[in-house]
């Protein structure tokens, strides 16, 4: 089933904010906005706001920068609405050129007025976390802490007592995404952790309706079916009925163009499923994928740990078969001496792999996916 036709339509939220908030300021061009109701959005038309997600010391904004591609007048109502969403951990940035480039590619069909629907995309959600090379939000207040970002969606606002964190992500979930009023189906993308390895893969709750067709159209190395984690975008999107999954890029930090344009395609496959694209649109393919058939489906996580620290040496890859007890990798410690023999968990497929020599007792180092139970 086409997740167009899906019965993927959340009940709907009650409208509770005003319409959009132009304040009337700009920056370097674009409208500062305050909330965003997509019905003051031009039609046929890729527009670029900035929303200050919260103030850091010293007031200086956190200006977020927001897409809202708009496609036919009636096509709001009638068409599906997209979210695109990357890098709410700071040092994960394939996802950002993935936004990016999706834009850039639907200005055509966007503006000949033929796009059927409306896609929101925010390509750097965690501006702090990038300034600071950074996976979580810092907080400046009692000497300064660190925030996954990830963990506290959908946010609480200063009102109901929220920190600068939790209200940052509380204006994501409600000025821009509407409390999940402003979309129907979305993607959040992220990356492995800075010094680990790994391919193209995704998170994906099957309970929902249009989950398992969502992580399908991926066709991404492995699909981790998985019951999600309370706080994270992906898993506040479900709560709220509105298919979604976590496509994790490869690794941190390092732009890797072939994942890049395999996720690119993944959103293509998605615009079209979703009826957004006219028919006789030919989208800018590269032909990267590699096949649903060839997707990697499991249930299960098995992780090798460091037990003390030191150098690891893995001698194994991503998407590699293991057998359970096979030798993975060792520890050393500063006189080169091994002090771990590491071995494979479980018996499955290789998903990650940490590549920074630099480990810590309780560091994971090794991640198998596999199921637990045979099917
Ligand atoms: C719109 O934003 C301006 C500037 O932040 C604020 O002063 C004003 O109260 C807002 N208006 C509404 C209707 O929210
Ligand atoms: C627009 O998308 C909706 C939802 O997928 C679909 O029902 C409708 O037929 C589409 N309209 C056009 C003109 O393709
Ligand atoms: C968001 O929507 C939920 C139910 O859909 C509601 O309980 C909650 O109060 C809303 N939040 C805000 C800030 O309006
Ligand atoms: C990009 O990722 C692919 C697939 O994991 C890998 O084969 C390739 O070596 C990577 N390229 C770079 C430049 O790291
Ligand atoms: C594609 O179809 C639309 C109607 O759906 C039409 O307006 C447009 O001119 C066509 N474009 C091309 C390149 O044929
Ligand atoms: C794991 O189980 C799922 C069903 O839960 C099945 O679709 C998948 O093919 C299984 N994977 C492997 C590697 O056996
Ligand atoms: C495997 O995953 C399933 C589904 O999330 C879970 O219920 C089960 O406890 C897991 N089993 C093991 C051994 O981790
Ligand atoms: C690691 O494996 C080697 C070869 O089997 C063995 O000699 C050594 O004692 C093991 N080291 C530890 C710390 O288990
Ligand atoms: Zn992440």
């Amino acid at each position: 089933m086409k997740l167009s036709t899906a019965s993927v339509l959340a009940a709907l939220t009650a409208q509770a904010f005003a319409q959009t908030n132009f304040t009337g300021d700009t920056l370097q061009g674009y409208p500062i906005i305050e909330y965003l109701d997509l019905a003051d959005v031009p039609a046929n038309t890729i527009s670029r706001f900035w929303i200050s997600a919260a103030e850091a010391q010293g007031g200086l904004p956190y200006f977020l920068p927001i897409f809202v591609a708009r496609g036919s007048a009636g096509s709001l109502e009638s068409g599906r609405r997209l979210s695109l969403s990357a890098s709410i951990h700071g040092d994960e940035l394939n996802g950002i050129p993935v936004v990016q480039r999706v834009f850039a590619a639907l200005r055509d069909v966007v503006s000949s007025g033929n796009f059927n629907g409306t896609v929101i995309g925010i390509p750097t959600q965690n501006i702090n976390g990038n300034i600071l090379n950074q996976r979580n939000f810092f907080s400046s207040s009692n000497n300064g802490f660190f925030t996954n970002l990830n963990r506290v969606f959908p946010g609480t606002s200063i009102a109901e007592g929220g920190s600068i964190a939790t209200s940052y992500a509380y204006t994501i979930w409600n000025s821009v995404w509407g409390n999940a009023s402003n979309v129907d189906i979305a993607v959040d993308f992220h990356t492995l952790s800075t010094g680990s390895n790994g391919p193209l893969w995704c998170y994906a709750d099957y309970r929902l309706d249009g989950v398992q067709r969502l992580a399908e159209l991926t066709e991404a190395d492995v699909i981790k079916i998985d019951p999600g984690e309370p706080g994270s975008i992906e898993t506040t999107w479900v709560d709220f009925g509105v298919p979604a999954i976590t496509l994790e890029i490869g690794p941190a930090k390092n732009w890797n163009q072939t994942l890049i344009s395999r996720s690119q395609e993944f959103v293509w496959r998605l615009l079209d499923d979703l009826n957004m694209l006219p028919s006789n649109y030919t989208a800018p393919q590269e032909a990267t994928s590699i096949g649903l058939e060839n997707s990697y489906r499991a249930t299960n996580f098995s992780t090798s740990v460091a037990e003390r620290s030191g150098w690891v040496q893995m001698n194994v890859v991503p998407l590699q078969d293991v057998e359970e007890g096979q030798a993975v990798g060792t520890v050393y410690n500063s006189w080169g001496d091994v002090i771990q023999n590491l071995t494979a968990g479980a018996s499955g497929r290789v998903l990650t792999v940490r590549v920074d020599a630099a480990v810590e007792q309780g560091a994971g180092v090794l991640d198998i996916v596999y199921n637990a139970t045979a099917s």
